[in-house]
């Protein structure tokens, strides 16, 4: 019987597992748990921009699984034309926050990766010369980030912040980044998008070019 985990250890020293808490979810155990959720992640209508936030990412199993099935539905529902602009919409749905530098570099880097391999595997340029790279780094390194879930702060302790990347009505290219902090979803579904600097719309695929319209 084949082993989709292959040779990965699900713990990677006992100092780890007691401090941290750091032990692996095997991927058919990720598989099951996101049966559960399958209508949103790729059934459902308007499934790709469907959030998940992962509190402890530790190296990105769940979160690679959940962009290997929400591109595999793009690829298997939606027109080629738009596969490039909808996979990064996938990518900046999935949000996640890591206490560990090893694990938080590791589960960004599996998440870019994934991404590289659906297109290199379609024909599709991404490589560091194209913009469909570039933006999906930008929104890996916007939305994956390194902190305490449980005080929301980074290792500096500053705010985790993160950003809601917001559909535009008259163009489903085009895209709003509207920053808010972590610890703001706490407090009664209260975002405090109000004390951000906004930013202009723009093209998906040009989303790390675009600086705060208010800086
Ligand atoms: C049990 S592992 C789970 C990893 C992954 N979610 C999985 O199921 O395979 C827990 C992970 O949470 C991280 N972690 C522990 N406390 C955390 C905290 N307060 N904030 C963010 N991450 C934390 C650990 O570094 C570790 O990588």
């Amino acid at each position: 019987m084949s082993n989709p985990d292959g040779d990965r250890l699900f713990m990677k020293s006992r100092h780890r597992v007691k401090t941290y808490g750091e032990v692996f979810t095997p991927r058919s155990m990720v598989d099951q748990m996101l049966n559960l959720v399958s209508h949103d992640l790729e059934a459902g209508e308007g499934f790709v921009d469907k959030t998940f936030l992962e509190p402890a990412a530790g190296d990105g199993n769940f979160l690679v699984a959940i962009l290997q099935r929400k591109l595999a539905a793009i690829e298997e529902r939606l027109d080629p034309a738009i596969w490039s602009r909808e996979s990064l919409f996938a990518l900046a749905s999935i949000y996640a926050i890591e206490l560990l530098q090893d694990n938080h570099r590791d589960a960004q880097d599996a998440l870019v990766n994934e991404f590289v391999r659906f297109h290199e595997g379609h024909g599709t340029r991404c490589s560091s010369r194209t913009d469909l790279y570039h933006a999906a780094t930008f929104l890996v390194e916007t939305n994956i980030l390194h902190g305490n879930t449980l005080t929301g702060r980074s290792p500096d302790g500053e705010e985790i912040e993160f950003s809601w990347w917001t559909r535009q009505p008259h163009d489903p290219s085009m895209v709003k980044r509207e920053p808010f902090t972590f610890n703001s979803l706490r407090e009664d579904g209260a975002f405090d998008f109000a004390i951000y600097g906004s930013y202009e719309p723009c093209p998906v695929q040009h989303v790390h070019r675009k600086a705060n319209a208010d800086a």
